[in-house]
Formats: C-alpha cells, sequence, structure tokens
C-alpha cells in the first residue's frame, strides 16, 4: 500500500475540533501523521490539494444497493464505485432487499463482497419484513449487522415493535424506524397541501409520518432503547425529535438532501423522480428541516439511495416505485442548499455527513485523528458544475437533480490508504498550482456541458 501525502488543504476534522490548514500523510491504511510542510520520503505519491477541503470519508447512513434480487438496478459493487464517486467511504445498506436480509447467512453475503469502500449490511426487525415475527437480532448482530430496520414498510404492530426496540437493546444497536402510519398515508403519492390539490396527485400528510413517530419515541422512552428515526421529513417530525431530545432519551434523526432541497412545489412537474416516501414536503417543512440541521436536532444527512429502473420510473407520476438516487448528489447538495446558503458551517456538514452517522451506528469511520483509518475525502467546495446523466456511476439514473448547477465538487475519495475515486486532472501531482488547475478544469468542463 502506497504513502499519500496530501499537501496545502484545509483539514476540517470535526471529531477532533480541527480546523487548519495542514499536511496529512496516510501509510498503511492509516492516518500516521498531521504537520506543516511534511515530506513524504521516497515511493510517497504526494498530491497537491491547495484550495480543497480535506475531511473524513463520507459516511451514508442510509443506502438501497438491492442485491440480492434487482441487480439490474444497482449491486453491492455497482453501488460501492457510486458511493466513492460521491465521496462515501462508507455506507450502511437496508435490508429490503429480494429476499430480505433477515438472516445471518444473508448478512455474511453483504460483507463478504469485495468493495472499494465499507459496506455495513442492517438486518432487518422482522422475517421477511413482514411486520410478524422478529428475526434473531442476536444472531444477526454477531453475523456483523450494524443496525436494524424494516425500512421501505414501517412496523406496522406497535408491540412487536416494542418488543424489537427491547431485544435491540439487549445487542446494543439501533433500531432504524421507517415511520408511516399506512391508514393515514393510503394511497398517496405526494404531500398534502396546495401544490397536491393542483397537481391533482392523491396526497401523504404530514399526520402519517408525524403519527409514527411520536409512537416510537413512546415506546423508545418506556424501553430505553436506541432509536434512529428514518429520513424526517416534516416540522412536527423534528419538533417530537428535539422534545425526545430534551427529554434525555436516546433517540437520533437523519434527514435527505431533497428534504432540505425541494419542495412539493417542484413536485408539479411530475418528474417521477420526484416520487419518494416520505414525499417531498412544503416550503415550511423544508425550513425546520434546516433548523433541526443547524441546532442539532438533526443528527445526520443520509442519501436514502434508492435506484429504479428507467421502465419502472417511465410511466404516469401514480405508478412510479418512489425512491431517487443520492450517493453522487449527496456532498453537493449539502454544500449547494446548506452551506452556500448559510444555514450551517462546512464543519457542521461534515459532522452530519461523517462524524455523527459514524458514531450512531457505532463503526470506526468519521475521524482523521492519527492512527484512524485512513478514509479521507477531498473536495473543492467552490466549484460550481451542471448536473449530467452520464456523470452518475450509479446503474440508475433516476435523479431529479439532472441539469440543475451545484457548488462543490468531490475530487479525491481515499478509502484505508487506497484511492478510490479521483477526479480526472484535478488531483494533481504535488506542483503547487492545483487550485488553478481545477479552476482551469471546471471552465472546459462547463464549456463541454
Ligand atoms: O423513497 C423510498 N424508496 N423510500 C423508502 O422508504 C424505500 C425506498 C426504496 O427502497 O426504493
Amino acid at each position: 500500500m502506497r504513502r499519500i501525502l496530501l499537501k496545502g488543504g484545509r483539514v476540517i476534522d470535526p471529531a477532533t475540533r480541527t480546523d487548519d490548514h495542514v499536511d496529512v500523510l496516510l501509510d498503511g491504511g492509516r492516518v500516521a501523521e498531521w504537520g506543516d510542510d511534511l515530506e513524504g520520503g521516497e515511493g510517497t505519491r504526494t498530491i497537491d490539494v491547495t484550495g480543497a477541503i480535506v475531511a473524513p470519508g463520507l459516511v451514508d447512513m442510509h443506502v438501497h444497493l438491492r442485491e440480492p434480487g434487482r441487480e439490474d438496478e444497482e449491486t453491492i459493487e455497482s453501488g460501492s464505485v457510486a458511493a466513492a464517486h460521491g465521496g462515501i467511504t462508507a455506507v450502511a445498506a437496508m435490508p429490503n432487499t429480494t429476499p430480505a436480509i433477515d438472516t445471518a447467512s444473508w448478512v455474511q453475503f453483504v460483507r463478504s463482497k469485495r468493495t472499494p469502500i465499507a459496506v455495513y449490511p442492517i438486518a432487518a426487525i422482522t422475517l421477511a419484513r413482514e411486520g410478524k415475527t422478529l428475526t434473531e437480532m442476536a444472531e444477526l448482530s454477531d453475523a456483523g449487522a450494524v443496525a436494524f430496520s424494516d425500512d421501505g414498510s414501517p412496523v406496522v404492530n406497535p408491540s412487536v415493535m416494542r418488543r424489537a426496540l427491547e431485544y435491540s437493546s439487549m445487542v446494543g444497536r439501533p433500531i432504524i424506524s421507517h415511520c408511516e402510519d399506512l391508514e393515514l398515508s393510503g394511497r398517496g403519492v405526494m404531500n398534502e397541501g396546495l401544490a397536491s390539490t393542483t397537481a391533482g396527485l392523491r396526497p401523504i400528510p404530514a399526520a402519517a409520518e408525524e403519527v409514527a413517530v411520536a409512537r416510537d419515541i413512546i415506546l423508545a422512552r418506556t424501553t430505553g432503547a436506541k432509536l434512529h428515526v428514518a429520513h424526517v421529513s416534516t416540522r412536527g417530525s423534528v419538533e417530537l425529535v428535539r422534545r425526545a431530545k430534551e427529554d434525555g432519551l436516546a433517540v437520533t434523526c437523519e434527514t435527505c438532501p431533497h428534504y432540505f432541497a425541494l419542495t412539493d412545489d417542484d413536485v408539479r412537474s411530475y418528474d417521477t423522480s420526484l416520487r419518494v416516501n416520505p414525499p417531498i414536503r412544503s416550503a415550511a417543512d423544508v425550513a425546520a428541516i434546516r433548523i433541526g440541521l443547524a441546532d442539532g436536532t438533526i443528527d445526520a444527512i443520509a442519501s436514502d439511495h434508492a435506484p429504479h429502473s428507467l421502465e419502472e420510473k417511465q410511466v404516469e407520476f401514480d405508478a412510479a416505485p418512489p425512491g431517487m438516487i443520492g450517493m453522487e448528489t449527496l456532498l453537493p447538495l449539502t454544500l449547494t442548499y446548506l452551506v452556500q446558503s448559510g444555514t450551517i458551517a462546512l464543519e457542521r456538514a461534515i459532522e452530519l455527513l461523517s462524524t455523527d452517522p459514524a458514531s450512531i451506528l457505532g463503526i470506526p469511520h468519521g475521524n482523521l485523528e492519527v492512527g484512524s483509518r485512513a478514509d479521507v475525502t477531498v473536495f473543492d467546495p467552490d466549484w460550481a458544475w451542471e448536473v449530467e446523466e452520464s456523470w452518475f456511476r450509479s446503474k440508475s439514473k433516476n435523479s431529479p437533480f439532472i441539469g440543475r448547477t451545484l457548488t462543490g465538487r468531490v475530487i479525491l475519495t481515499i478509502s484505508e490508504g487506497e484511492i478510490v475515486f479521483e477526479e480526472d486532472g484535478a488531483a494533481t501531482d504535488d506542483d503547487g498550482e492545483a487550485a488553478e488547475k481545477r479552476e482551469h478544469l471546471a471552465r472546459e468542463l462547463s464549456l463541454h456541458s
């Protein structure tokens, strides 16, 4: 394994409260040294990262990799390549595959794949995700499951959820809850409001999410278990989690870029990439999500990367399956809609995308301390570029952001000391002119787009 020296970058590492211009040396898959004017020595690849941010590798705690079952949409391998392209060095993969990841051997199957980045399996809460019989949580945890979730569907029966929280706390792993009251969401396909009326699409009220969040917080209180609320999208959910935290409960939550970058007004375009579950909400919900991200109520930003085939998405809005791809645009959307807009600082963005999700899952990622795993993301926070369909490495292309101009682009991803993604011509070998070269490259790319 080669030694890599990153020179001239601005290191932001929330775990050590660092924001400093410092060189970082990686060796043997670990962070070896930080310092001013470091020399790598023979055999070292020295990379000029002047003007760029050097951050701990991003951790996406909510992705759908579709294997086993829908390898036409994504595989563990193709999803990992897409993750690396997005600056992500660890993902937690949801178990709503076919069949579901509900036995130790399926957990081992996910872990057995050779991938450029770390893939952690999340196991199902109930067998076949049917909401009836609990899985063998101790066995699944021993096999390497980092959390439990029936994501894609809620656990409808509160008694089953209560037991799930009890058992998961015995193994010390969080339950990640897909909070949805199916009676309230019904056959809805978009957020309930003026936009759904004008669009003529069946509505899903905010209460469909909030009723379920409230129930699970109550159950977390009675069991003392770790509850993580997935894809929070409404103002009321943010408020419920805020109160749970004030009460000292072990409740955490995540949101996704589409819940702070888009509103239900956008859905009036009928672009089926915008059909997601929970649905994209109102401007008032978006404002509350942004406040929750800034004040610490929301702990993580995850992509909910949900690849779907072209055939399935090229239908009327109602008939399309919910989900959009997201790993590759996770960082640029966060930078564009939260950092550029002044809602949060860069350091907080990195905490939300790396440090905090790693700590919720209890996985050894999310910091750059000397001795830790050499997972690094280098990005240019000012690089403006237009998203093109051909740019994605995911097998699926269902992104509503194609055609948008975003600010911020990953130029280098390093996983356990290996370069797993490098933007052609942007991560230059050391000559002190990296920032100028990137500007030139950015201009060329925009001319060709
Ligand atoms: O939009 C979504 N897509 N929400 C989910 O909960 C599941 C996901 C999927 O698996 O496609």
